[in-house]
């Protein structure tokens, strides 16, 4: 689907919504903020997952009318599918842990949400300058590849060449980083239902500013406070997934399974927000 987002300020872009109530409200409450219209905000899919309010945050994101991808989690509830749709191994914790939310989800998700579910784009393209970006889950063909900052650089350029893009907007991993490749960017703002795995409760988001009169964009990772607390404490109310309650109130996930070697490493290191500078005119 294309989308045209010619107009002055920044474009907002998060993931991963994951039923988490308080961290979705949060983010709709910073769009205000910033006075980033619903136009120019895109979510790169998962609205249901791990969390406690598959419905109340689906209503949400329709209500607030932002762009919304079709994530694994979309794309697997609409088609009435066993599970996520990860493709974890069987036995492992990330395959129980699935279970266990993707049952609780499933059953909860009203027809009507599955349905607005079902009808989601697999992308969005849009035009940056003289740039083309495009918006994906997790790969350009299979929507649950994961792909992590330390992702091999040519595994990374084979998907921008697949997209025909400059700018690939993904999600699906759950660690927010950006990255240039000479002219081209990789750009995964993050997700707001669950925290980065960096003993901070807080989800990401990002920004995109096109800076007219220097012929460049800003590309923001930022923290989104929230009261991951109270998040914590209505999904361990409900007592079927208390890995990922313990999860929000720590900001430590609770199974690294499907962490490169890297990225564990990484475990309980807070992030920095990043600001990177990108010519919109590289020729
Ligand atoms: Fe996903």
């Amino acid at each position: 689907m294309r989308i045209d987002i010619t107009g002055p300020g920044p474009l907002l872009c998060f993931g991963g919504p994951y039923s988490n109530l308080e961290g979705t409200e949060a983010m709709r409450r910073e769009a205000q903020r910033l006075a980033i219209p619903p136009n120019r905000v895109i979510c790169t899919g998962d609205i249901v997952a791990y969390c406690a309010n598959p419905n109340e945050t689906v209503e949400l994101v329709r209500d607030w009318g932002c762009h919304v991808i079709k994530g694994n989690c979309e794309q697997q509830l609409a088609e009435l599918a066993e599970d996520c749709g990860c493709g974890f191994d069987d036995g492992t914790a990330c395959d129980l842990l699935s279970a266990r939310w993707y049952a609780f989800a499933d059953n909860a998700l009203r027809d009507d949400h599955r349905q607005w579910m079902s009808a989601l784009p697999a992308s969005i393209d849009f035009e940056l300058g003289t740039l083309t970006a495009r918006v994906i889950h997790g790969g350009v063909r299979d929507v649950s590849r994961f792909v992590f900052p330390s992702t091999a650089n040519d595994v990374k350029q084979a998907e921008i060449d697949s997209a025909a893009a400059d700018i690939l907007i993904a999600g699906h991993c759950g660690i927010p980083f950006v990255e240039k490749f000479g002219t081209r960017v990789w750009f995964n703002p993050g997700v707001i239902g669950m925290p980065a795995n960096d003993a901070t409760p807080d989800g990401w988001y990002g920004l995109i500013t096109p800076q007219p009169e220097t012929g460049t964009a800003v590309f923001s990772l930022r923290r989104l406070c929230y009261d991951a607390q109270a998040a914590a404490r209505r999904l361990a109310r409900l007592g079927h997934v208390d890995s990922y309650a313990e999860a929000l109130r720590t900001g430590l996930w609770p199974s690294l399974d499907v962490l490169p070697q890297a990225e564990r490493q990484q475990t309980g290191i807070p992030l920095r927000e990043i600001d990177l500078t990108i010519s919109l005119d590289p020729t």
